[in-house]
């Protein structure tokens, strides 16, 4: 697989990961949701088809996707995308990962990690790209750290996250949810994260955003409100 940033210069390798020791973190293993999310993902990547699109308009040279699933943004990296490294730790999703690889438009390379513990060298990545993610990681803020530490200095973070509600009222449905079934029933996934505020926390400049609420059932308005955008790395 080709390696190299997005700029033309020397090419680079994404490497295998940190050089920092860090504490355990709990395997990602949910292997009901992992299925039913690997089911339904062709029809969701369908269905949200522009928003996929929207999320990787301007993406460039080396990309790390970070929780891929089983590849649903796979199918829209423009072709400006030399290379895309895809992480995913549930195993029965990053096999549907691979095989969505070998269909996408681009080099795509599936491995395992973490969001936590990236397997990509310092400054690797000329972009990175979460899609529901941040809202299923055990440890966001360690999640963002990683995202500094891979991406190149101006490097970008592409994402589309459901977060906490502004309207008081939904926010406390969202933080009942998460202390109850939620995360249980949806693969570890939080509905009451607000990831905006975590990313400027880690240092990120956002330079493209765009907030709106899904159209979903009543039962499903937790995880209604979202954000799609790009942040900078200073
Ligand atoms: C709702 S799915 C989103 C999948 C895909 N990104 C998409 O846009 O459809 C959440 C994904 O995050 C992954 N995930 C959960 N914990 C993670 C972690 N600590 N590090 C990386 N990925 C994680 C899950 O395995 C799953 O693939």
């Amino acid at each position: 697989m080709p390696v190299g940033p997005g700029d033309g210069s020397r090419p680079r390798d994404p490497g295998s990961g940190p050089s920092h020791p860090a504490a355990p973190l709990p395997p990602v293993h949910h292997p009901v949701f992992a299925r039913l999310l690997a089911w339904t993902g062709g029809a969701a990547a369908r269905g949200f088809a522009d928003l996929r699109r929207e999320l990787l308009a301007g993406a460039s040279g080396t990309a790390v996707e970070v929780g891929c699933g089983p590849g649903s943004n796979f199918p829209y990296y423009p072709a400006a995308v030399r290379q895309v490294v895809a992480v995913e730790p549930e195993p029965y999703l990053r096999r549907a990962a691979e095989r969505a690889a070998r269909a996408a438009p681009v080099p795509i390379g599936v491995r395992a990690g973490v969001a936590e513990a990236l397997p990509l060298a310092d400054g690797s990545a000329d972009v990175a790209v979460v899609s529901l993610v941040l809202c299923s990681v055990a440890d966001p803020g360690r999640a963002l750290a990683e995202l500094v530490r891979v991406l190149r200095p101006g490097g970008e973070v592409l994402f589309w996250e459901h977060v906490r509600a502004d309207e008081p009222g939904l926010a406390r449905r969202q933080a009942r949810a998460d202390r109850w079934l939620w995360p249980a029933l949806s693969g570890g996934c939080h509905c009451c994260r607000d990831t905006g505020a975590a990313m400027a926390d880690a240092g990120f400049t956002v330079t493209r955003l765009r907030a709106f609420r899904l159209s979903v059932p009543a039962p499903l308005a937790i995880i209604s409100p979202m954000i799609v955008g790009a942040a900078r790395r200073g």
